[in-house]
């Protein structure tokens, strides 16, 4: 038996980048409010769900807003972050990511979504890849966020796998930390000297698969 016997991805940043689209959006609500966000200050919001992104986004500005506006703006964000999204095609997969589900399907092993989005299913069948996924484990799903290891957790029991043979694809701080938290191995995609608690940190799928995986 290999010892990797199902494999967890995050969506964002990891099998399509959609970060640009939310950072537009958050960006646009930010200088309505009358203030600027910069790039550094969206890497903050990645792995984070929308309404703890929102009072990351409010304090950078120091606004206050009641429940209710907290709840338009949340709302007039994911309008506008949809309609962004609407632009992206099949090709939006990030490069190799659909090569490895493919070798992890040929191969027998399940494959699970764990993101915090709650649009993470429109955005998979916007980009033809929900069929790709044994399970989703979304932001409709759980009720702890991301380092929490709930999503993790969700994803393998869906599977019938336990952590510890369970590998996680993650390009945020939050999820990294979610699936060491969960027992699992956790593959960073991105920056080493950001993923400093990733077991492995690689720039993308494109020189990854099986092989490279077992031998982790
Ligand atoms: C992902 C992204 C976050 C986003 C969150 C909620 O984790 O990395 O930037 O805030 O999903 O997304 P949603 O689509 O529900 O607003
Ligand atoms: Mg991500």
């Amino acid at each position: 038996m290999p010892s990797i016997q199902a494999c967890l991805f995050d969506l964002d940043g990891v099998i399509v980048d959609t970060a640009q689209f939310h950072y537009i959006a958050w960006r646009e609500m930010a200088q309505d409010l009358g203030f600027d966000l910069t790039r550094e200050e969206n890497e903050r919001l990645k792995g984070i769900s929308r309404m703890e992104s929102l009072e990351i986004v409010l304090s950078i500005g120091g606004v206050h807003l009641s429940e209710e506006e907290k709840l338009r703006r949340a709302a007039d964000k994911n309008a506008r972050y949809l309609d962004l999204c609407m632009q992206m095609t099949p090709d939006d997969a990030l490069p190799g990511v659909r090569r490895f589900l493919d070798e992890l399907k040929q191969n027998g092993i399940p494959s699970g979504l764990g993101s915090a989005s709650k649009n993470a299913k429109v955005i998979l069948e916007r980009i033809d890849m929900l069929h790709y996924f044994d399970t989703i484990v979304d932001g409709n799903r759980i009720t702890k966020g991301k380092p929490d290891p709930q999503v993790f957790l969700m994803g393998a029991a869906d599977l019938n796998v336990t952590p510890a043979h369970c590998a996680v694809f993650e390009d945020a701080v939050a999820g990294i930390e979610s699936a060491k938290a969960a027992g699992m191995l956790a593959v960073g995609i991105g920056e080493a000297s950001v993923l400093t608690e990733a077991d492995i940190v690689i720039p993308g799928f494109e020189n990854f698969g099986l092989p490279q995986l077992e031998k982790i």
